[in-house]
């Protein structure tokens, strides 16, 4: 069977740093109260103009160099974000045009907090069904629909981006070896941004309601993400045959360090398993995983062979997890 084996990873985040102290100035909150109640004490913010594709084709660049991979010779590009440059085109067709991949096509997805997720296995099925060379980004430049008057959001979110190069693998012990995935649409009302889309088009009356900002009910989907995962992460590995010990490194989604904590401790992953890196970067959506991936490759906590398990919850409600073994095992 042929499998999608990860063969490279990069990320960018942009040079502007906003901690904490620099959003006490902004909004009625501290340091204390943001590192107890989330871990997180800086961010990466766009620079003025710098949108969703910019910061995806610093990443690919990167990718391509890294990989030495030919832009023309990519098949296809995917990109999961919730923060397009525009509602269309595609950041997907931007990217292709800015970096030249000719013979590529492509499309964005929408999958929140767990759209890197869902781009990896869009990007697997088609490494599977014959492409040969697939990108999957996870983007978002979350400071374009912050309100930094509202102290409930503006602290949470952070700017990046993480690139993937997916190739096929007939290594059948390496590669994308299951994925667990899901939506409840029935949380929508839970995290979403109301205005901008056809239930309310932009207006002067959206504009004025702040409605084309981030809305969400913290305890709400922190009761929801901590439970479920927590439970995806557990059922993957045992699905799997399976133990968290077999595990190299659990990447979740980084929201909130206390989610982190409860699903590693139920899922029984011992510290030096977790990827923790929401201290500098907050909750960058599609993008926490692969700037996870990218940094635990550069650290060198990872090495060929080892298995990787990913997990997200996000807006939707949507979440899952996906168990791969790391490196490109032998190619197809
Ligand atoms: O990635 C997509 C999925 N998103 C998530 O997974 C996020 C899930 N939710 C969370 O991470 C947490 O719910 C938050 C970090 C958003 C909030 O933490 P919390 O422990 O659930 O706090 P809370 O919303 O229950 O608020 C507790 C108190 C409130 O004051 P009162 O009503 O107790 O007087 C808030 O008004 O903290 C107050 N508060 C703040 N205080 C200082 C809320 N935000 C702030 C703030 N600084 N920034």
């Amino acid at each position: 069977m042929i499998r999608a084996a990860i063969t490279g990873v990069t990320s960018y985040v942009p040079k502007k740093v906003m901690t904490n102290f620099d959003l006490e100035k902004l909004v009625d909150t501290n340091d204390e109260w943001i590192v107890s109640r989330t871990g997180i004490r800086e961010r990466h913010i766009a620079a003025e103009g710098e949108a969703s594709s910019d910061m995806s084709v610093q990443a690919v660049e990167k990718l391509l160099k890294e990989t030495g991979t030919k832009a023309e010779d990519i098949d296809a590009i995917i990109v999961a974000t919730v923060t397009p440059d525009m509602l269309f085109p595609s950041t997907a067709a931007l990217i292709q045009n800015k970096i030249g991949a000719t013979k590529a096509w492509g499309y964005d997805l929408s999958g929140a907090c767990s759209g890197f997720l869902f781009a990896l296995k869009s990007g697997s099925s088609l490494v599977q069904t014959g492409h040969k060379k697939v990108i999957v980004v996870g983007v978002d430049t979350m400071s374009s629909i912050l309100d930094y008057t509202d102290r409930n959001t503006c602290i949470l979110f952070g700017d990046g981006a993480g690139a993937v190069l997916l190739e096929p693998t007939e290594d059948e012990n390496y590669g994308i070896i299951d994925e667990l995935l899901f939506v409840d649409g029935s949380g929508a009302d839970a995290l979403n941004m109301k205005a901008g889309g056809s239930r309310k088009p932009a207006t002067h009356e959206t504009v004025d309601a702040r409605e084309h900002f981030i809305y969400q009910d913290g305890r709400s989907v922190f009761k929801r993400a901590s439970m479920d995962m927590a439970q995806v992460s557990a059922d993957i590995l045992e699905k799997n045959g399976f133990t968290a010990e077999d595990v190299g490194i659990f990447i979740p989604h980084q929201a909130n360090k206390r989610i982190i904590d409860v699903a590693a401790r139920k899922a029984g992953f011992k510290d030096e398993q977790v990827l923790l890196n929401i201290d500098k970067y907050g909750n960058t959506t599609a993008a926490t995983l692969p700037l996870g991936l990218d940094e635990v490759v550069r650290e060198k906590r990872i090495k060929d062979g080892d298995l990787v398990l990913f997990a997200a919850f996000g807006a939707g409600y949507t979440w899952g997890s996906i168990l791969l073994r790391y490196g490109p095992g032998k190619k197809g």
